[in-house]
């Protein structure tokens, strides 16, 4: 039997964590929405309410840990508890060859993507130790398993992030809280279309070229869709995987296979 419960999603105004947010209020979670933008997230609260479930947005900076204290102090009194934590806000951060980032953009780019997640396990942690049952999923990428040219400092926080997925589920297990990361492979959506037109521009060929060479590293011919994600995530938060912890499952269409 699923547990009636409050599901905490950073970065759930867009994108990936809109769909998430959605997802998980399809199956009967109440859901709190961390992040930057208020329309943004104004947008996802009313997906999440037209499946029925309470909802909360509340304006964060994951940079901050009183921000994010903020949002979890207002979580626990609102709605009571919070089993589920979905880590899944991050930033692209600078493309350059390493010798190009500078201090400012480095920090940035781990500031939210390591930082982030450490400090909202950091705060979530106590009260779901003391009530025995967590569930947190950090959203990494294939690229924390393989290199990505001109992207470092990226590429070291979702590597760094499957290690905190790990480490953090060795350590917290005993109270019934499961650690895992979903590695998404390139997602459809306006973001990687930015990405392919850049390519496109900067390189001289079409977009389709660009976007037909990405869809070429996949087995399957294709992108992952935000829905992928999602139901991946919704399916470590259920009891279908109460036994699996300190996993980093691919979601790539079979673009990285280990
Ligand atoms: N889109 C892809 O192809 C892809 C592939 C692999 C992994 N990922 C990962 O999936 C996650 C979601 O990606 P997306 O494509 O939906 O990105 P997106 O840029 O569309 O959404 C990211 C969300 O995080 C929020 N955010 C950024 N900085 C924040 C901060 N300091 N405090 C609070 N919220 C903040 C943004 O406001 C936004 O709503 C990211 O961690 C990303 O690295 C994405």
């Amino acid at each position: 039997m699923e547990r009636d419960s409050t599901a905490l999603v950073t970065g759930g105004g867009r994108g990936i964590g809109q769909a998430i947010c959605a997802e998980l209020a399809s199956r009967g979670h109440d859901v709190v929405i961390a992040d930057l933008d208020e329309d943004e997230m104004a947008e996802t609260a009313a997906l999440v309410e037209s499946e029925g479930q309470r909802v909360l947005t509340h304006q964060t900076n994951l940079k901050h840990l009183d921000s994010v204290e903020a949002v979890v102090e207002t979580a626990l009194s609102e709605f009571g508890s919070i089993e589920h934590l979905v880590n899944n806000a991050g930033i692209a951060g600078p493309t350059s060859a390493c010798e190009g980032i500078s201090s400012e953009e480095w920090d940035e780019t781990v500031a939210v993507n390591l930082r982030g997640p450490f400090y909202t396990c950091r705060t979530v942690l106590p009260s779901m130790k003391e009530q025995g049952y967590g569930r947190i999923v950090n959203i990494a990428s294939v690229t924390g398993k393989r290199p990505l040219t001109k992207r470092t400092p990226y590429a070291t926080t979702k590597m760094g992030l499957i290690g905190f997925t790990r480490t953090l589920a060795a350590e917290v297990g005993e109270h019934d809280i499961n650690v895992n990361a979903v590695c998404p492979g390139s997602v459809d959506g306006p973001r990687i279309r930015r990405v392919f037109e850049e390519k496109a521009e900067s390189t001289g060929r079409s977009y389709e070229e660009v976007r037909r060479d990405a869809e070429s590293e996949s087995p399957r011919q294709e992108l992952v869709q935000r829905e992928d994600i999602a139901n991946t995530v919704a399916f470590l938060c259920s009891s279908d995987a109460d036994r699996m912890t300190g996993q980093d499952v691919n979601v790539s269409a079979g673009k990285v296979m280990y």
